[in-house]
C-alpha cells in the first residue's frame, strides 16, 4: 500500500467516522418519542375490566409492585390502593380512579358506612363519591390518577391507571418523584 492509498482510506475512515458520530444523536433523536410512548404505557396498571364495576359503586385495588436494590429483588408488596368508581352512561369520563392515600396525613381512606363516599378514619375527612372535599380537615380533596382511555361499551375494556404519589398536607396537588 503506498501512501497516496493510506491517504485516500484515512480520508475515507474520516468521514465514517463523522457521518457515524452525526447518525447517532440523530437516531436517538428519532427513537425517543417511541421510546418515551412505550414507557408511558407501561406506568399504567391493568386493574380491572369495565364489566367488573357497578355504576356509582367503588371497589378498590391494590396496587403492589416489587422492590429491587443494586443487588436483590424483594417480593412484590403493597405500596398503595386506588377507588376505581364507574360513572353513569353519558358521563365525560367512564370510571375514576381516586388515591386511597388522604392528602391530609396519608392515612388509608375508606369508603363510608352509607357506601355515598369516602371517609378518613384518622382525623374525619370525609369526600364524596367524586373524591371531593365534604368537611375542611384534608386540604384537598382525594387525589384523581390518569386512567388510559376506555371504551364505555366494552365491558372487556380494560380499566388502566397511572398510579401516583403526592405530597400530602397541601392545596395544590405536587406529585412525588
Ligand atoms: S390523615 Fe386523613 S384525615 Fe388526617
Amino acid at each position: 500500500m503506498n501512501r497516496r492509498d493510506w491517504f485516500r482510506y484515512g480520508t475515507a475512515g474520516l468521514k465514517g467516522l463523522i457521518a457515524l458520530t452525526l447518525a447517532v444523536p440523530g437516531a436517538a433523536y428519532l427513537l425517543t418519542p417511541l421510546l418515551k410512548r412505550r414507557e408511558d404505557d407501561a406506568e399504567f396498571r391493568r386493574l380491572a375490566r369495565l364489566g367488573d364495576l357497578a355504576v356509582g359503586e367503588p371497589r378498590s385495588f391494590s396496587i403492589v409492585e416489587e422492590q429491587r436494590d443494586a443487588w436483590v429483588t424483594y417480593p412484590a408488596t403493597p405500596i398503595g390502593t386506588v377507588w376505581l368508581v364507574r360513572q353513569p352512561a353519558g358521563a365525560d369520563e367512564p370510571v375514576l380512579a381516586l388515591s386511597a392515600e388522604c392528602p391530609h396525613l396519608a392515612c388509608k381512606i375508606k369508603q363510608s358506612g352509607d357506601g355515598r363516599g369516602f371517609v378518613c378514619p384518622c382525623h374525619a375527612s370525609i369526600f364524596g363519591i367524586d373524591g371531593a372535599r365534604v368537611n375542611a380537615i384534608s386540604p384537598r380533596g382525594m387525589d384523581r390518577l390518569e386512567v388510559a382511555p376506555v371504551d364505555p361499551d366494552d365491558p372487556n375494556s380494560e380499566i388502566r391507571v397511572k398510579f401516583r404519589r403526592f405530597r400530602t398536607g397541601t392545596e395544590e396537588r405536587i406529585p412525588l418523584a
